[in-house]
């Protein structure tokens, strides 16, 4: 008797916390094994490897992660011709045969601690500031990200992939895919970034974010 009544209950309350399409969720250990073959570009703790181009990816949103996998895969990021780093993960993308695999990785990956990459981009933490008030809005004041906007973390990652990945989205390397809806919406804000120094700025801005526990 208990049984039938607590069931929707809890049905209720798992649907009532999601607004989103939920994907399935993942197998973190089996994640792991897929995991090894990301290690040697993104490191053993997903913290990125500056000296091969990889970003951190421990600490970013499991959703925002899935899509950019999905992406690769299907071309939408990393088939533009300029775009030379982008082509080197797209291969790795296509490993993940299965919306399952990348389903799991992810589970893996997001078990990982958050790193705390140094800072390295020479820039104008003010300008930098300033420039940030239009990011805010979607992706928060202290870079944590939004969901419902779409807008993944920015605290905790490379500076140098920051400023990399404005340049691209701002020259139509990135962003530019006729079926990258998100991609379209950020690239439109990286043109606000008149200047490189902005760009430099912003970044260094960025790195001096702390992650806020509890803030998305
Ligand atoms: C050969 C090196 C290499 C391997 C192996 C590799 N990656 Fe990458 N990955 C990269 C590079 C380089 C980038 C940055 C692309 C860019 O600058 O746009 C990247 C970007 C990403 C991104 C996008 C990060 C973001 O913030 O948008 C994700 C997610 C990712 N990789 C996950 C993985 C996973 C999962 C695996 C294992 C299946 C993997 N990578 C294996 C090199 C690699
Ligand atoms: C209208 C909402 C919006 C605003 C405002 C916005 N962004 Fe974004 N941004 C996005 C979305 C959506 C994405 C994800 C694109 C995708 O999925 O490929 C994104 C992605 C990014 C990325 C790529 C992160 C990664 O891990 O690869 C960077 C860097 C970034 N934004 C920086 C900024 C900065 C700096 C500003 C302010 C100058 C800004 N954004 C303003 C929506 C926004």
């Amino acid at each position: 008797m208990m049984k039938t009544v607590i069931y929707p209950v809890v049905l209720l309350l798992v649907t009532a916390g999601t607004s989103l399409p939920v994907e399935a969720a993942g197998d973190a250990e089996r994640g792991k094994q897929l995991y090894a073959l990301c290690a040697a570009c993104h490191g053993p703790n997903a913290e990125g490897i500056p000296a091969l181009n990889a970003p951190a990816n421990a600490g970013q949103d499991p959703w925002y992660m899935t899509r950019q996998l999905k992406n690769f895969r299907a071309g939408i990021r990393g088939a533009h011709p300029d775009d030379t780093f982008g082509a080197q993960m797209r291969p790795m993308a296509m490993v993940l045969a299965t919306d399952a695999q990348i389903a799991d990785v992810v589970a893996y990956i997001t078990s990982l601690d958050l790193p705390d990459p140094p800072q390295t981009v020479d820039g104008d933490v003010e300008l930098g500031k300033q420039a940030y008030e239009t990011c805010i809005p979607c992706h928060g004041e202290f870079g944590e990200g939004a969901q419902s906007l779409d807008a993944p973390r920015l605290s905790n990652q490379h500076d140098w992939y920051i400023v990399r990945q404005l340049e691209n989205f701002k020259a139509g390397i990135r962003g530019g895919h006729q079926n990258d809806i998100y991609g379209a919406q950020m690239r439109i804000m990286s043109q606000m970034l008149e200047s490189d120094e902005r760009i430099r700025g912003v970044a260094a801005y960025i790195a001096t974010l702390e992650y806020r526990p509890g803030v998305e």
